[in-house]
């Protein structure tokens, strides 16, 4: 059902990432695939909608589903436009997964590129599991792939995929996308040196590497020098007789989607309760997944400060805090989650009263129409992560705003913040300018909120989900018809 007999034409789209858009439910035996979303899989699926399937034949979507291969058959399938991607599970046991997901990618990684060496965790097993992990992947695609696909590789979970499938098809089409930072190579040079090989020659497997930002380029390109040992010239350098491009490409939103939804009735019927519960007060909002890059603790003592240097604030300002719960089985994120409940406990014990909370706090994910409501009803998207590669929030909170009204603070470190120069960048270690930040920004005048609204908007407007992912389409079908008009005959 889900991996179609794929017609024979050309210029086929393999994406690959850890997870399918996919997530299983369960509803006592039964079993459901129902389709997920987040950054990744909306710059996708928006970008084959609107132009990718005029410019390939077909797009197969390769990943982890989450189960084994005999649940994966059982299980109830999406109706409709959902079947609009094939499919092709890459199934690894259990133990396997644990070691490459939580173990090396997460608890590595993960850590270790957002600047937080001293959490990084290195561990043998988790090395081998992650080699292994992507092995599979590999292998499974080796029965699938023709030598003319377009392969496109997400994130640091596969950062050997390329190499190993270079090995297998020299003349593939691949690019490689990291959506995480790629750190300076002080960091990156803290890992052992074999694995620091795996990686760099992994990714080097790839025709063209993408980053987020040019920072994350230029540190990447400098471990290339300084590990494998060859010279750049440029964006480019060569390894293994190919010329590989290294360039910047800052993944965006589908700008009109997030514009137009403020006008939805749903939209409008959940912006309705919300402006019931601020009953006048002005509103400050933030989402994040739950993790300990998104400097949580530091928004928390930051907004705290703030109530304490201006008690004109108490019980006129009111902040919703949504967090989504995200790899709980490891310790750090576990940890993570006990401090903010403790925070916020002690917050609004210490500052609250009977008719005030300070923090309004939802552990949970949030429908699409709650959380434009819910952009569209605050005075103040609050965004403050410690790092972070991209942060899609804050364009969807700008994107959103049609009415040209809200502030956003936004933290330097996230990569965001090279784009959205006219958000109330802060730092977030300083929890003192966060608090004199909070205030600037419930006391900006409307029209100076509209200009630096629209100046954004038209920022996220020019450079889109589609302008992102047809950049790097053009640069790697540029970067591979320039290696065959130059390879000797
Ligand atoms: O930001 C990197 C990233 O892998 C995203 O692509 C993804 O949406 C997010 O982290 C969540 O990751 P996970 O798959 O671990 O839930």
């Amino acid at each position: 059902f889900y991996f179609k007999k794929v017609k024979e034409m050309k210029n086929r789209l393999i994406i690959i990432s850890n997870r399918l858009p996919l997530t299983i439910e369960q509803n006592g035996d039964e079993y459901k695939l129902k389709p997920s979303s987040g950054g990744l899989v909306s710059a996708i699926s928006s970008y084959l909608q609107k132009q990718g399937k005029g410019s390939v034949s077909e797009d197969i979507w390769v990943g982890y589903p989450g189960c084994d291969e005999r649940l994966w058959n059982n299980a109830e399938r999406p109706e409709g436009s959902n079947t609009d991607h094939n499919f092709l599970p890459v199934f690894i046991d259990d133990d396997t997964y644990q070691h490459y997901y939580d173990g090396f990618s997460n608890s590595l990684i993960w850590p270790l590129f957002h600047y937080f060496p001293s959490f990084a965790q290195y561990d043998d097993a988790d090395f081998e599991a992650y080699m292994s992990a992507n092995k599979i992947f590999a292998d499974t695609l080796a029965q699938h792939i023709r030598h003319d696909d377009m392969v496109w590789i997400h994130d640091y979970h596969l950062m050997p995929l390329a190499g190993m499938l270079r090995k297998r098809f020299p003349w593939l089409t691949i690019g490689f996308f990291l959506h995480i930072p790629f750190p300076s190579y002080e960091l990156f040079r803290v890992i052992p040196k074999k694995w620091q090989h795996e990686i760099l020659k992994g990714i080097a497997g790839a025709n063209l590497i993408g980053f987020h930002t040019i920072d994350y380029a230029s540190h990447f390109l400098t471990s290339i020098e300084r590990v494998l040992k060859v010279q750049r010239d440029g964006q480019h350098f060569v390894w293994d007789d190919r010329r590989i491009k290294v360039d910047a490409f800052p993944i965006s939103i589908d700008f009109d989607k997030f514009y137009q939804a403020a006008d939805s009735p749903d939209v409008a019927a959940f912006r309705e309760t919300y402006t019931t519960l601020k009953d006048g007060k002005q509103l400050i909002f933030s989402v994040d997944r739950l993790d300990y890059t998104k400097g949580l603790e530091n928004r928390l003592k930051g907004y705290h400060q703030f109530l304490s240097d201006n008690p004109d604030y108490i019980g006129k300002v009111v902040f919703i805090l949504v967090i989504v719960p995200s790899r709980d089985a490891i310790d750090k994120y576990a940890e993570q989650k006990k401090m903010i409940d403790e925070y916020i406990g002690n917050l609004n014990s210490s500052m609250g009263s009977i008719t005030w909370q300070p923090v309004i706090y939802h552990y949970n994910s949030l429908s699409f129409d709650e959380l434009i409501a819910l952009y569209t009803s605050c005075d103040l998207a609050l965004i403050t992560p410690l790092r972070d590669g991209m942060n899609l929030v804050a364009k969807e909170f700008v994107a959103s705003r049609k009415d040209q009204r809200g502030v956003l603070i936004l933290s330097e470190m996230a990569g965001a913040a090279r784009e959205l120069t006219d958000a109330l960048q802060i730092n977030p270690n300083d929890t003192a300018e966060i608090a004199t930040m909070i205030k600037q920004a419930l006391e900006m005048p409307e029209a100076e909120q509209a200009k630096r609204i629209s100046a954004m908007q038209n920022c996220i407007k020019h450079y889109n989900v589609d302008t992102w992912a047809s950049d790097f389409f053009d640069n790697l079908t540029a970067t591979v018809s320039h290696q065959l008009n130059t390879q000797p005959a």
